[in-house]
């Protein structure tokens, strides 16, 4: 870098970080800033020439001290200026250390588990030199067929924007300057996981209610509350304008309404792909939609490094919107303390995998795990059994438990089922394993050998369901039964006269009826990361008490979906009667709901009391109820609350999710829970999309799942309160999805 650094403010950390970037700015080029917006992935010599010429602003899919710190010298010692490139990563459940997927982890209903697995991605990922991830996936999912679901928190806007708040903590601690640290960057703003038939990357069409009360509200929590400083724009078409050039939702909502300061990066070619989407015939066009829409980098389109300067230049776009953008940028890099700190510290890998970190994913497994049935308490099994069979091709196989986005993970690092039963059970247990079928396919053959070994032992362990790719990005499916021939399998093992225990390996809510109507026991293990054998192994043989539950519903069949539970009552809810909302060749119940999830012992519920106290903004209704457990083992339980707006100016959902604690109880141990709702969580919008509190009544629910509901009571609000949302009055003139 040329002249001393003395004479250049905005190297002094010692000012505000407004004055450093007025300062940097004043002396950027037009294509220096142009080049701060541009992304790329990889390093290649093209890209070397052009991070020389002071023209790019970051990388992504660079990882390690040796190679970061390569590219990092020649951004800063080389060029002009010496701005340090920001690197990113896809650390969405792990960086080496992988722990369960997401919604995984989100079947823990523990954020602090949640916070912890993201505070370790970000240890061991900033240890190798990447400052940034593409994570938290925020996006709520109700169609199981979008292979997406297996990276978001689930159906429901609470649980989904808990999850949020905990990631965005965790990745990026108190500091972002704190070396462990990383920038968060919740995604894929907005609605990306509504779109059209559960087909990635498909049209997304909703009302303005429904974006605003679903799709939104995790997002708001990961940059309102939990103050995450990037937000990635989505793929998708959003009622007519594409997410990543539309300037309601990336300006007026993210900045106008919840004042957002960071930066937004584009989707993979998201800013190039809008020529697809036919709103732009050029390249040039769709830089000129998507950076006045208020995206601020591009993630490989290059479409920014081609088309801005000229732009600029023949006065179609204005610098103000260059400067801004650029701005962001450098906002965050200053934030992170690169500019001090560009370089990674190679003597910090050891922090990679240690034992710390994998017991935090064994135990993060082990809540993630949902018993989905238990008759007649096969569950658990006795370690001293004399002989059991583990058969299906998901129990030995070390791919899948890394899921879809497994970062670093090494597969040589993974337990396999088969392996955590074999560590688990005494030295005299036969263990017999064989796989049966494959996951895809159409042969048989192992059939035989498999229902062999389960006659020849006391019980079957059968683990079947998807591959690590079978969901995730670009992996839909039109079916969600289980694939191949694993259902067939199941009934044959099951044909065997042996007691069988179903373990379900997945990414997405898979319609197991026979399963669920003939399989005395059923353990949704999902994808559980490198300990996923010893997390599995400790609930079936009682080591672990399973606690988790499920975040999404399962639907008998795809025929159902969508299917969710905060559903509306409809002018005819379904019951038996003919002439009532419901299909005439299913029940319309799911297969298993929202929040279920079973237990080795019991619990029970008593002493709901609700008091409604003070009056408008500052009003508050505290609930209080007690939980027993009544069973013989220590266990979870997580206490969920729901509510119901039994009248009001709108339809509402016959019960949304306002609250929920995971506690242990000891045997007899007796435990107060209690729960404070504020007037914002009593409201919704109005028929004039204004966010208010109506008087009448609300129905308290709290249960075991949004279907078990032990205890029942409610409370009056009086008054009509209004909250002031800026942005309501700016839409009531255009709405959100109106032309500009
Ligand atoms: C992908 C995904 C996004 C990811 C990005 C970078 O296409 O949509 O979730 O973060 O590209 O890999």
């Amino acid at each position: 870098m040329g002249k001393s650094k003395g004479s250049r403010s905005y190297l002094n950390p010692k000012l505000p970080i407004g004055r450093r970037i007025d300062d940097l700015l004043r002396r950027m080029t037009l294509d220096e800033k142009v080049g701060q917006m541009c992304q790329y992935s990889g390093l290649s010599e093209e890209s070397e020439t052009w991070v020389r010429e002071g023209k790019v602003g970051s990388f992504l899919n660079v990882v390690g001290a040796e190679a970061t710190n390569k590219i990092q010298r020649i951004a800063v010692e080389e060029t002009r200026l010496g701005i340090p490139l920001i690197f990113g990563l896809d650390v969405i459940h792990g960086y080496s250390t992988i722990f369960p997927i997401p919604l995984a982890m989100a079947s823990s209903w523990d954020p602090g588990i949640v916070k912890r697995a993201a505070s370790i991605a970000a240890l061991e990922s900033s240890s190798q030199g990447i400052h940034w991830t593409f994570a938290p996936m925020v996006d709520i999912a109700r169609d199981p067929r979008w292979g997406r679901i297996a990276e978001g928190a689930g159906e429901d806007p609470f649980l989904g924007s808990a999850i949020a708040r905990a990631m965005v903590e965790g990745f990026q601690g108190s500091d972002l300057a704190d070396p462990n640290t990383i920038a968060a960057c919740p995604k894929h703003y907005v609605a990306y996981g509504a779109a059209e038939g559960g087909r990635d990357y498909n049209t997304v069409d909703i009302s303005e209610r429904t974006l605003r009360e679903v799709y939104l509200p995790p997002f708001k929590a990961a940059i309102v509350d939990a103050g995450a400083c990037t937000v990635m724009s989505a793929f998708n078409d959003l009622n007519g304008i594409p997410a990543s050039a539309n300037r309601q939702t990336l300006t007026e909502v993210l900045r106008g309404e919840w004042g957002f300061d960071g930066f937004v990066v584009s989707d993979w070619n998201s800013v190039g792909e809008l020529v697809n989407h036919g709103i732009a015939g050029t390249a040039a066009e769709a830089a000129k939609e998507a950076v006045t829409a208020g995206v601020d980098m591009d993630m490989c389109a290059d479409a920014y490094r081609r088309s801005l300067a000229r732009l600029v230049k023949e006065r179609k776009l204005s610098i103000k919107v260059v400067d801004e953008a650029v701005r962001r940028i450098l906002r965050i890099k200053f934030k992170l303390g690169i500019f001090e700190r560009p370089y990674a510290d190679p003597g910090r890998s050891k922090v990679v995998k240690s034992k710390e970190n994998v017991e935090a994913a064994l135990d993060a497994a082990r809540r993630s795990i949902v018993l989905l049935k238990n008759e007649g308490n096969l569950l658990p099994l006795d370690k001293k059994i004399s002989s059991i069979a583990v058969i299906g091709p998901l129990a030995d196989d070390r791919y899948a438990p890394l899921g879809s986005w497994s970062c670093q993970g090494d597969p040589k690092d993974v337990v396999t089922v088969l392996e955590g039963i074999r560590s688990k059970v005494s030295a005299k247990t036969k263990v017999l394993h064989e796989k049966g079928c494959e996951v895809e396919g159409s042969s048989t053959e192992g059939f035989a050998e498999a229902v062999r070994i389960a006659k020849d032992s006391d019980v079957a362990i059968v683990v079947v369901g998807e591959r690590g790719d079978m969901s995730g990005e670009a992996a839909s499916r039109a079916s969600l039964d289980l694939p191949g021939l694993q259902e067939e399998l199941v009934k044959a093992v099951h044909g065997a006269g042996v007691k069988v225990v179903e373990v379900l390996m997945n990414g997405r809510p898979l319609s197991i009826s026979w399963s669920a109507a003939n399989v005395p026991a059923i353990l949704e293990a999902w994808f559980l990361g490198v300990q996923a054998g010893n997390a599995i192994a400790d609930v079936i043989f009682g080591d672990c008490n399973p606690g988790g539950r499920l975040p999404v519903t399962f639907p008998r069949t795809v025929g159902q979906v969508p299917i969710h539970y905060d559903h509306k009552a409809t002018g005819r809810p379904p019951s038996e009667e003919r002439w009532t909302s419901k299909y005439i060749d299913l029940p319309w119940t799911p297969l298993f709901p929202f929040g279920h999830g079973l237990s080795y012992t019991s619990f029970e519920y008593s002493g709901l009391k609700v008091e409604r106290k003070g009056k408008g903004r500052a009003m508050e209704v505290k609930i209080a109820l007690k939980v027993k457990n009544v069973g013989g083992r220590e266990g979870d339980e997580v206490v969920q609350l729901y509510l119901r707006d039994a009248v009001a100016s709108v339809t509402r959902p016959v019960k949304e999710l306002k609250g929920f604690k995971r506690v242990t109880l000891k045997p007899g141990e007796v435990k107060e829970i209690d729960f404070a709702l504020t007037p914002e969580q009593l409201s919704f919008l109005d028929r004039r999309l204004e966010r208010v509190v109506e008087p009448g009544t609300f129905t308290v629910m709290v249960g075991a799942s949004s279907e078990d509901i032990r205890l029942t009571g409610s409370f009056e609000v009086k008054e009509r309160i209004a909250f002031s949302e800026g942005r309501r009055k700016a839409s009531r003139r255009r709405g959100i999805n109106q032309a500009r």
